[in-house]
């Protein structure tokens, strides 16, 4: 009997990458999503993939009854949330929008799962650690004070989370992850952002296609090796990887504690500059790029240590930054070809 996956947000980009790995490893998948933040491009690109449809259900998880309703129609086994709204600068400029939809969205989500037995895993980020003294982080590092709303609603649900798992004897684990970037090797799914984006790998394909004038690179004057912020760029295929094994050890039984933390990132460190220059190396551009000012609440350096992951859930990371950095180049190809 085939075990079936909720995937929350499932439209959206690290949603769809993960749906895709799951069905080939066996699951049944259920999107669902209320499509605020993106539009059908990567459902129909997984329903390509795969070579079928899937069962998609719109739905806003902050509607507490809409939610429960899909743990009465499906028999979901495992839900992965990924629903919520996740750019940092808007979350500083609109905190209440941002805690009324992550935080009610998750309860909703908490509360169907708890009634109807089933897992639950987050969708985390290594914005819970802020500015680490010491990198690279392990789970163990202290989590700091989140420096957006956005930040704050990760280790919020982190904590409602693990309260629920004590409480009710539920099962949980929170994936933590670290910068996700490239797209899909068949280059019908990837990054969606809307309009400018916040991120550096859309903003740098978007410039080499054209749709924007100039990468404005934040600061090169940090005390790093080559003057610019340190990150663990993880391929999305990787991370995608990384939740089967997170959903397998939860519906496996193979957990060794109720609630389980993990990082899910590279534990290789690379700097904005280096990024760049790997991109132009590999895709054989030319970037028009500019130094900029710092830009406020970047952390200066941070990366995983991932040998948690590798150990307990058997994952680690495979692909090259170069191979991920031409996905991410065939993928913005493949959408200004779609004329978006
Ligand atoms: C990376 C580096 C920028 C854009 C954020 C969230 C995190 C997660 C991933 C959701 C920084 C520099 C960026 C640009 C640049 N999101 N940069 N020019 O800030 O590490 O993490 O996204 O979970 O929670 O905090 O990612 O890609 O925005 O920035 O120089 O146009 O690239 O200064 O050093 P970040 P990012």
């Amino acid at each position: 009997m085939k075990k079936t996956v909720l995937v929350s947000g499932g439209a959206g980009f690290i949603g769809s990458h993960v749906t895709v790995e799951l069905c080939q490893a066996g699951y049944d998948v259920v999107i669902a999503d209320n499509m605020s933040n993106c539009d059908e491009t990567n459902y129909k690109g997984v329903c390509a993939i795969l070579s079928r449809q899937l069962p998609f259900e719109k739905v806003d998880f902050c509607d507490a009854a809409a939610a429960n309703a899909l743990f009465d129609k499906y028999h979901i086994d495992a839900v992965i949330h990924f629903a919520a709204f996740k750019a940092v600068g808007e979350s500083v400029a609109e905190p209440l929008m941002y805690y009324k939809n992550n935080l009610d969205s998750f309860l909703n989500v908490l509360e169907a799962a708890r009634s109807h037995g089933t897992h639950v895993l987050f969708s985390s980020s290594a914005t819970v650690y802020g500015e680490p003294d010491n990198p690279p982080v392990t789970e163990q590092s202290p989590r700091q004070e989140a420096t957006s709303p956005y930040g704050n609603t990760k280790q919020m649900c982190e904590d409602f989370l693990r309260d629920c798992v004590k409480a009710y004897g539920m099962h949980g684990i929170a994936l933590r992850y670290f910068n996700p970037i490239g797209a899909h090797p068949s280059a019908l799914i990837g990054e969606l952002p809307r309009g400018v984006p916040n991120n550096l790998v859309p903003y740098i394909t978007q410039t080499a296609i054209g749709k924007r004038e100039c990468l404005s690179i934040f600061g090169n004057d940090y005390p790093t090796p080559d003057g610019t912020c340190l990150r663990d760029f993880i391929d999305i295929v990787d991370l995608a990887q990384a939740h089967v094994c997170a959903v397998t050890r939860m519906i496996d039984g193979k957990m060794e504690e109720p609630y389980e933390i993990f990082n899910v990132g590279t534990g290789r460190p690379v700097s904005v500059m280096e990024l760049v220059n790997a991109f132009e190396k590999v895709n054989k551009i030319k970037l028009n790029y500019r130094i900029a000012p710092r830009r406020p609440g970047d952390v200066m350096a941070i990366w995983a240590d991932p040998a948690l992951a590798e150990k307990k859930l058997g994952w680690k990371a495979k692909r090259s930054v170069e191979e991920t950095l031409a996905s991410a180049w065939a993928w913005e190809k493949r959408l200004a070809e779609a004329g978006k």
